[in-house]
């Protein structure tokens, strides 16, 4: 009998000190707005790095040797380009959109939610704001969006209007089920998803 009743004790020990933690945790997981300011800070200055390095790339290609030459170097190079700047950045970076070319960069449900979002903000004329949501306690996303320029119709454009029917098909070699085109100028295109860990050391870095 006194075993059951201490057992039955410490259960309702047991339970009550781990609810009290899962509240504890709650608390612990929503962004205080200062690091919210600095995660969006560092967020801003991972894409512009990464997008400064990959146009960097892809107009050197394009002036090199056309599109056609371009649309290889990005097939082979864009992850690879990525994957390094994730490294000296600590993050894991990507791109991606409802509409993609490469289907490694298709959405997952969070990015979906986000993307069609930003859709709706679009189509009603609406201003596009990067930001930051909480993966779990260690880390945070960060979303911004990606928008068309004319440098990018050349490949994402309208075929036989701003994309020639030659690349395009060229296009489609690579990518058979491509359907990262039809924008114009100032269209979204998609979204920066770039994951980083929290913590002081983040906002160190960030300086
Ligand atoms: C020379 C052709 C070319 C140009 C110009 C170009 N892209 Fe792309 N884009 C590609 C290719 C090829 C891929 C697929 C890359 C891969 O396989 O990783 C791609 C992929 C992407 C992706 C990743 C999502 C997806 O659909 O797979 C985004 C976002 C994107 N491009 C945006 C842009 C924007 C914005 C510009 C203009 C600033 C631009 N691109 C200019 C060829 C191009």
């Amino acid at each position: 009998m006194e075993i059951k009743l201490a057992f039955l004790l410490f259960t309702t020990l047991l339970i009550s000190m781990v609810a009290c933690e899962n509240k504890s945790q709650q608390k612990a997981t929503t962004i205080p707005q200062a690091d919210n300011a600095a995660y969006l800070e560092k967020g801003k200055k991972i894409a512009g790095a990464t997008f400064t390095a990959l146009s960097g790339k892809l107009q050197a290609a394009m002036k090199e040797g056309g599109v056609a030459n371009a649309i290889q170097y990005c097939n082979l190079a864009a992850f690879p380009l990525v994957d390094s700047l994730s490294k000296v950045h600590h993050a894991d970076i990507r791109r991606t959109s409802l509409k993609v070319r490469n289907l490694k960069d298709a959405p997952n449900a969070d990015e979906k939610t986000i993307l069609e979002a930003y859709e709706k903000s679009a189509q009603a004329g609406k201003a596009l704001k990067p930001l930051v949501r909480e993966i779990d306690e260690q880390s945070v996303a960060f979303y911004a969006p990606i928008k068309v320029n004319n440098l990018c119709l050349q490949c994402h454009g309208k075929v036989g209007e701003t994309l020639a029917e030659k690349n395009h098909a060229f296009i489609q070699q690579f990518y058979p089920e491509d359907k990262a085109i039809g924008y114009a100028d100032g269209d979204l295109r998609g979204m920066w998803s770039i994951r980083f860990s929290k913590g002081v050391g983040n906002k160190e870095n960030n300086e």
